[in-house]
């Protein structure tokens, strides 16, 4: 039998599950437009990590001030980089993981979502629910991340209340079960009723509108009788709304919403802060902290173990000044204190950890101390790639991130032939940070690879950088490939000689299949039914 002392949790070991329990990490998943930017500046807003909604990505500052890493990004008007913001509310560390603000999809994208515990599920209420907003909620469900609704813009016109929810059920297969409900139709938000046991209204949250949703909106709270009797029909409606929802099963229910079969949901106006203070809430009370994360091995690594982090973003070029990379990670287990060496699970070598950074938009903060659940971003961690592991103590190692499906592809080359070594050189660090898939095979050669992407921008990132680090002026050409799929070096063979099929092995040895259009992958799948071909994630 062990010794009481070696038995009970250390001082440390006390420390750093507490840590752990009270974060949230998150990330908003949502169609270009549904008001991702206006939620992220009402959710710092209402933390006071600005005094005024416009701070961060607002109207009049959001092209200057957000990013500015590359021409592109300023051409465009768009933030390419994905960055971490954090601040406190309550007793709670909330890490609001931002995905690239662009309507072009990239790889990026899809890793932030294995970089968290949560998601926010942000539907515009005059749009239902949109394509991009589909695809991602589809990697948060084969990732089992439990997934809060939040619809937003009900200050407009839009759908009824419960049409929403049937969407989200008819498309999704999501059982939506809402907490608060709106008082007043799409277009006259008045404010929430919040929906107890039972779909029993147990009070009234009434908003006031400030000049421009610039401030928090104050909130006043009603019992069900004063509600009743100051909003008439519009909070009888609601009432009965939400005792449709309970009859239909439609409430809260802990386990379920863990397990990624219901989501708790929330009408909101972030323009108006609307709500907002009540997605806070909901992310405090009910979002997971961060879990323990299984190793390559299957073995549960606790968040109490040593140090260990997930590398799931590599930006290069931020800072055209100093030409740096950052290596982001989430970390999975302990205390991390800048300084410290790790250890890079991939080569075996120390990584020495001095330069730890917080990046949020233009702000860049250093971090002394983090725990689970936490961003940091690394400076100049050239060997670092997405999915890599560092820890320090005992080896440990991830799984790596799945490389999503793509469906854009392209060839590219030098421009000129004096080029081609910078180009393979460049072509390679591009492809350890996961900028781009790259394929390549025989037919080929290696002048001209392969580029496969998960949305078009990352082409562009692409041509972007072999410009300006490597000096490199490429030619990008659009290969009449439209979708991907997974296949053995058995069927290979076969495959390659069909037409509007092309056979490639990805560096990380995946033998892909690339088909024109989806009827000659239909029709093959028909003829040929012994052919290996399978779904890559995420794939259409
Ligand atoms: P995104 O990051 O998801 O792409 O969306 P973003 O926040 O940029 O919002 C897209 C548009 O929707 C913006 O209007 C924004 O003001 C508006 N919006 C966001 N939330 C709400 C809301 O709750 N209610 C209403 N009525 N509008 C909302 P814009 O015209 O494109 O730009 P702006 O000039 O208003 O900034």
């Amino acid at each position: 039998m062990s010794s009481p002392t070696a038995s009970a949790p250390s001082a440390t070991s006390g420390r750093l599950a507490d840590e752990a329990a009270r974060r949230r990490t998150f990330a908003v998943i949502s169609h270009p437009d549904a008001g991702k930017s206006t939620l992220t500046e009402a959710l710092a807003l209402h933390a006071k990590v600005i005094s005024e909604a416009g701070a961060i990505h607002g109207k009049a500052g959001r092209k200057s001030t957000v990013s500015d890493w590359m021409e592109m990004e300023k051409a465009r008007g768009i933030s390419v980089s994905s960055t971490a913001l954090q601040f406190e509310y309550g007793d709670c560390v909330i890490n609001l993981v931002d995905t690239p603000g662009h309507s072009d999809f990239s790889e990026d994208t899809y890793r932030v979502l294995t970089a968290v515990d949560a998601a926010v599920m942000l539907i515009d209420a005059a749009k239902g629910l949109e394509p991009q907003t589909l695809k991602l909620f589809q990697v948060a469900r084969d990732r089992g991340i439990p997934v809060i609704t939040v619809i937003n813009k009900w200050d407009r016109p839009g759908q009824a209340p419960l049409e929403l929810l049937d969407e989200i059920v008819d498309r999704i297969g999501l059982t939506p079960t809402p907490l608060f409900l709106p008082v007043g139709i799409a277009g006259d938000f008045r404010g929430l009723l919040r929906r107890g046991e039972e779909g029993a209204a147990t009070e009234y949250i009434h908003f006031t509108r400030t000049a421009g949703g610039a401030t928090i909106a104050p909130e006043e709270h009603y019992t069900p009788e004063q509600a009743a009797e100051r909003e008439g029909d519009a909070w009888t409606n609601a009432a009965e709304e939400s005792e449709l929802l309970s009859a239909a099963g439609q409430d809260h229910d802990q386990e379920l919403f863990l397990a990624g079969h219901t989501s708790p949901v929330i009408y909101a106006s972030a323009m108006l802060n609307f709500g907002v203070r009540q997605i806070l809430e909901t992310l405090v009370e009910l979002a997971p902290p961060p879990r323990s994360r299984k190793d390559v091995n299957g073995n549960e690594r606790e968040t109490t173990a040593p140090f260990s982090a997930v590398i799931f973003k590599v930006q290069a070029g931020m800072d055209t000044a100093h030409r740096d990379r950052l290596a982001f990670m989430r970390i999975v287990s302990g205390e991390f204190e800048r300084g410290m060496v790790v250890t890079h699970a991939q080569t075996g070598r120390p990584f020495a950890t001095k330069y730890a950074l917080t990046v949020f938009g233009r702000e860049r903060t250093t971090v002394d101390t983090a725990y689970p659940g936490d961003v940091v971003g690394l400076v100049n961690a050239t060997a670092l790639a997405p999915g890599h592991t560092l820890f320090v103590d005992k080896k440990v190692e991830f799984p790596p991130i799945p490389s999503f499906a793509p469906e854009h592809f392209a060839t590219l080359r030098a421009k000129t032939a004096d080029k081609y070594k910078q180009f393979r050189k460049a072509m390679d660090q591009l492809d350890s940070e996961g900028v781009v898939q790259v394929l390549r095979n025989d037919a080929r050669g290696d002048a001209s690879p392969v580029l496969a992407a998960v949305g078009p921008m990352q082409f562009e990132v692409v041509t972007a950088r072999m410009q300006s680090e490597f000096n490199v002026e490429t030619q990008l050409d659009f290969l009449p490939f439209q979708l991907a799929r997974r296949t053995d070096a058995e069927s290979a063979e076969e495959l390659s000689r069909q037409r509007g099929v092309e056979v490639f092995t990805r560096t990380d040895g995946a033998i892909l299949a690339l088909f024109s259009d989806k009827w000659r992958l239909q029709y093959i799948v028909k003829e040929m039914p012994k052919l290996t071909l399978e779904l890559l994630v995420a794939g259409t």
